[in-house]
C-alpha cells in the first residue's frame, strides 16, 4: 500500500473545498491562504516542507477575479503565474507529483471544424495570445510549471460551479436571484461547458491517483470539464427549472449590453476526450451535475463559505 501524502493547495476555494469534502480517506494537507502564499517563494517552501518523493500536491489555488486582473495584472501574474511555477520546483525537486489547474480562458480564437463553426477545444490546438490578463497569466502558470518540471499534469477546466448557499458563483446567484427578482437579463451568447466542483474534485482524486500510469507518468496537459454545453442563459434556465420555476423568467441579453472590463470568450467549449483518452473515466452531462448540486443544496443548511 502506498504512503502517498496529497497536498490540496487553495483548499478554501471552490475546488479545493471539494477536494477536501470528497478526499475519501487519502492523506491530505490542506493548505488555504493562511497556510501558503503563492506570491512568497519562502511561504511555498515552508508550506511544502515535508513533501516527500511519490507525494502529489494538487494546485486549485489562483486569482480568479477576471475583471479585477485588469487593472491588477502584477497580482495575477505572481499568483497564477510565478507562484505555479515555485511549486512544481518543490515537486521536481523532491520528486513529487504536480496537478495544475488551468482554464478555458488561456484560448484567444475559437478553432473552426469544416463548416466553419466553432469546435470544442483540444489540448493540441493553439492557444494563441488571450484577451485577458487572466487568461494571460493562467497560459503563463502553464508554461512555467512545464518548464520548471515536465511531468507536471496540467488540467484545464471550464465555469466551474458549486451552487452551495452564500457561494458567490454563478449557480448560487442565480438561486439567489430567483427568490429575489421576478425576471433577470442573462448573456446567450456565450457558449461554454459548466462543471459542478465536486465532479471535478473527484475526477482530480482518480488522476491524482494514476499519476504513475503510462500515460501521465511523463506528464500531460488535459481537459476536464461536464459533458455537453450551453450558454449563461441555458445554465441560468436550468437553475429556475431545477428549482420549479418558469425558466421564462430567465431572459436573454447579449454580451454588448452588459460591457466588463475584461472580454468574455463568446466560444470556449473544452473537449474532455483527453480525458477519456489517459484512462480516466469522463465527467457526467452538466445538466445531470447541475440537478446533483441543486439536490445538495437543498439540504445545506451549513454554508462553507
Ligand atoms: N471558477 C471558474 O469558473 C473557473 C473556470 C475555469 C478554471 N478555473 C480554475 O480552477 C481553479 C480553481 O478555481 P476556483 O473557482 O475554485 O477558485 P476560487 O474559488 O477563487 O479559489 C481560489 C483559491 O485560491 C486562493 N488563493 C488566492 N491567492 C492565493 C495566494 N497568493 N496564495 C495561496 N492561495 C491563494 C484563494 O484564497 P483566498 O480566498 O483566501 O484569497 C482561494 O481559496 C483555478 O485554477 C481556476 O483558475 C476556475
Amino acid at each position: 500500500m502506498s504512503d502517498r501524502r496529497f497536498y490540496v493547495i487553495g483548499a478554501a476555494g471552490q475546488l479545493g473545498n471539494h477536494l477536501i469534502e470528497t478526499a475519501d480517506g487519502r492523506p491530505v494537507t490542506a493548505l488555504t491562504s493562511a497556510d501558503i502564499d503563492l506570491t512568497d517563494e519562502s511561504s511555498v517552501w515552508s508550506a511544502l516542507a515535508e513533501v516527500r518523493r511519490g507525494d502529489v500536491i494538487v494546485n486549485a489555488a489562483a486569482y480568479t477575479a477576471v475583471d479585477a486582473a485588469e487593472s491588477d495584472a502584477r497580482t495575477a501574474f505572481a499568483v497564477n503565474a510565478d507562484g505555479p511555477r515555485s511549486l512544481a520546483v518543490v515537486a521536481n525537486e523532491r520528486g513529487a507529483r504536480l496537478i495544475h489547474v488551468s482554464t478555458d480562458y488561456v484560448f484567444a480564437q475559437p478553432v473552426r471544424d469544416v463548416a466553419g463553426e466553432p469546435r470544442p477545444y483540444e489540448p493540441t490546438d493553439p492557444t494563441g495570445s488571450p484577451a485577458t490578463v487572466y487568461g494571460a497569466s493562467k497560459l503563463a502558470g502553464e508554461l512555467s510549471v512545464r518548464d520548471a518540471d515536465p511531468s507536471v499534469i496540467v488540467v484545464r477546466t471550464s465555469w466551474v460551479f458549486t451552487g452551495r448557499r452564500g457561494s458567490a458563483d454563478f449557480v448560487a446567484t442565480m438561486a439567489r436571484l430567483e427568490a429575489e427578482r421576478e425576471t433577470l437579463q442573462v448573456v446567450d451568447d456565450q457558449v461554454g461547458s459548466p462543471t459542478y466542483a465536486r465532479d471535478l474534485a473527484l475526477g482530480l482524486w482518480e488522476l491524482a491517483d494514476a499519476v504513475d500510469g503510462p500515460s501521465l507518468r511523463d506528464g500531460a496537459l488535459l481537459h476536464a470539464c461536464n459533458a455537453g454545453s450551453t450558454t449563461w442563459n441555458g445554465l441560468a434556465r436550468a437553475v429556475f427549472a431545477e428549482l420549479g420555476s418558469d425558466p421564462e423568467r430567465v431572459q436573454p441579453c447579449t454580451t454588448d449590453q452588459f460591457p466588463r472590463p475584461a472580454p468574455r470568450p463568446g466560444y470556449s467549449v473544452l473537449s474532455s476526450e483527453s480525458w477519456a483518452a489517459a484512462g480516466l473515466t469522463p465527467l457526467r452531462s452538466w445538466r445531470d451535475a447541475l440537478h446533483a448540486a441543486m439536490t445538495a443544496r437543498s439540504g445545506d443548511d451549513h454554508p462553507l463559505r
